[in-house]
């Protein structure tokens, strides 16, 4: 559960989130609104790269700003570019990467790794020069190096817009997939059909909050 209790946010003076109640138990929740609108400061808030400056944001009853590090171990976090999230030369050793606090021998890191890049479609690719990947390959390997650590939650910002449609519809069936509660802030509507709930963003303020067809709807709307 992801509660946001009257969340509001500043930058510089400049308020950018106002007044956001959200509790999110539904397994697929969406992000959209304009650009601007405050979609990845609120998702960021979730893992507590951003703290906010008024309310409190929860999650399974923790909080982000007192408790990053056990909130980081729950919430894995997807960046638009794959590239800012590979640290490793291989995929492999990337992925094995994020088990290095975890007390595993090397030889039970690499296992799990090449089982995680085997299941998201990176079957043989642990060897593979992770900066030569695709930019769809790459995707799947930031969402493996998360993926590994078995989190419970996954927030993803934007994380198709660098995509082709194969490797769009790809990501999309991987993100279906998963067991994870998955936070998605996206533009790509039609990514969104069978998404439980959809929060649409207007100028830091949630404007609407229903099934995806209904908030969609509002969304068009609002951009007539
Ligand atoms: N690090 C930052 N410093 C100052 N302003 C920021 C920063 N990050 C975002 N903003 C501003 O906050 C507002 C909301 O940004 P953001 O949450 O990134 O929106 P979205 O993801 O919906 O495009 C925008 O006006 C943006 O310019
Ligand atoms: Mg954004």
């Amino acid at each position: 559960m992801i509660e946001f209790e009257g969340v509001g946010h500043s930058y510089d003076g400049r308020t950018v989130l106002d007044g956001v109640n959200l509790r999110l138990a539904e397994q697929r929740v969406a992000f959209v609104g304009a650009n601007g609108s405050g979609k990845s400061t609120l998702a960021r808030m979730i893992n507590g790269l951003v703290h906010p400056t008024r309310g409190r944001v929860l999650v399974d009853g923790v909080d982000p700003v007192r408790d990053g590090r056990t909130v980081r171990h729950r919430v894995g976090f997807i960046f638009t570019h794959p590239d800012s999230q590979i640290v490793m030369p291989t995929a492999g050793e990337d992925v094995a990467f994020s088990l290095r606090r975890q007390g595993l021998s090397k030889a039970e890191r690499q296992r799990r790794a090449a089982e995680v890049l085997a299941r998201h479609g990176l079957d043989g690719y642990a060897d593979h020069p992770a900066h030569q990947l695709s930019g769809g390959q790459k995707q799947l390997l930031a969402l493996c190096a998360m993926l590994v650590l078995d989190p419970d939650v996954l927030v993803c910002d934007e994380p198709t817009t660098l995509l082709d449609l194969r490797n769009k519809r790809h990501f999309a069936e991987v993100l279906r997939g998963l067991r994870q509660q998955v936070v998605l802030v996206t533009h790509d509507l039609d990514l969104l059909g069978d998404f439980d709930r959809v929060v649409v963003l207007d100028g830091g303020k949630v404007v609407a909050d229903d099934e995806p067809a209904a908030a969609i709807r509002y969304y068009r709307e609002l951009v007539r």
